[in-house]
């Protein structure tokens, strides 16, 4: 297949990107490179990936991009919730204006199918029950932040347009972890955080619950949707981790992976953000009921990515002091 992946710099669509051409596909980024997107990422791929360094909403070259394209696979957003609070206009650009370009660019060029990547968060926050597909329809949001609001008018955009026949598939995905993160969120930085020998700040008492996927697991999920999804359908993804996973679970694990005590190294601070969701979680009935399988193994899988950050420190290092500087605004 031919497909165009924007985003594909960034942290889930370079996972997405590896998996799809170690697949032998034919793959093409579109991505602006924004401070979260990264050339080096993709620098290892040589020839074996494209990329165009373009914005999703210069129409001009996306109508270039998508060409000749069989499937493509939207990622590219800004992403990270703090920033979203000092720039909403931005993340309004990129993630819904963007998001309607490259939808009807796609369809212009009749591409086969649209994937667009949207999140649990468009569902807000939960006290337990599990959200499915139907509990967000075009119009209804419990979305908190501005982030997530932009998400959820993209997410709306997606089925307005599936609803007049155009060939789209939404995935609703749960917080991912895995390489390639960049060290603003929280498990990369307190990975990183570790490595430098500093303390890890957990907000609060460290009890929200969040369903960590492994982003290499959202990868196979994708490609599972492209080729088993129904178009014009919404499919939630995530590892539905049983017991649920707190953050205070992920320090402690992340603590441990490095020999480091946790008493000693999780410094619960006061939280920046009291209001913010609590928990996600949604059903993925629908999508198993196709014959997919969460492929999940918390145990294995931190560690797992904690040693890639071991291995590469190169990488991130570079990234480390801007990633900080936002939380000291
Ligand atoms: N990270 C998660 O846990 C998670 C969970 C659910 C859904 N998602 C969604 O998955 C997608 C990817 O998330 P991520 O964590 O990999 O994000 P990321 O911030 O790591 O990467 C985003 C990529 O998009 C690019 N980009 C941003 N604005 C652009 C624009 N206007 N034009 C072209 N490229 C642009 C960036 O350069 C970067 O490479 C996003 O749509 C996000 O909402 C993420």
């Amino acid at each position: 297949m031919k497909i165009l992946v924007t985003g594909g710099a960034g942290f889930i669509g370079t996972n997405f990107v590896y998996y799809m051409v170690n697949k032998g596909h034919e793959v093409v980024v579109l991505d602006k490179l924004t401070y979260a997107g990264g050339k080096d990422n993709l620098e290892p791929l040589g020839d074996k990936v494209k990329l165009i360094v373009a914005d999703v909403c210069n129409r001009d070259a996306v109508k270039d991009a998508v060409k000749g394209m069989d499937w493509v696979v939207h990622f590219a957003a800004e992403s990270h919730v703090t920033r979203s609070e000092s720039d909403p206009e931005l993340f309004y650009r990129s993630n819904v204006e963007g998001t309607k370009v490259m939808i009807e660019e796609s369809i212009a060029a009749n591409v086969k199918k649209f994937l667009h990547i949207s999140t649990d968060e468009v569902y807000g926050s939960t006290d337990g029950a599990l959200f499915k597909e139907s509990d967000k329809l075009p119009g209804d949001s419990q979305a908190s932040s501005a982030y997530a609001k932009s998400k959820s008018l993209a997410d709306d955009l997606a089925q307005n347009f599936a609803k007049k026949g155009a060939p789209i598939l939404i995935t609703r995905t749960t917080n991912n972890f895995g390489p390639w993160q960049y060290p603003e969120k929280a498990l990369p930085r307190w990975v990183t955080n570790l490595l430098l020998g500093e303390k890890i700040p957990v907000w609060g008492e460290g009890k929200q619950v969040r369903d960590w996927l492994f982003a290499p697991d959202n990868a196979k999920a994708i490609e599972f949707v492209l080729e088993n999804g129904k178009l014009g359908e919404v499919y939630n993804v995530a590892a539905n981790n049983k017991p649920e996973i707190t953050n205070k679970m992920v320090a402690k694990i992340l603590c441990k992976s490095l020999d480091k005590d946790p008493n000693e190294w999780i410094d619960y601070i006061p939280d920046p953000r009291p209001d913010h969701d609590f928990r996600y979680a949604i059903d993925t009935t629908k999508l198993e009921s196709l014959g997919w399988k969460p492929n999940r193994d918390p145990e294995n899988q931190f560690p797992e990515t904690v040693k890639w950050y071991q291995d590469n420190q190169e990488w991130w290092k570079k990234r480390k002091a801007e990633a900080e500087s936002i939380y000291k605004k």
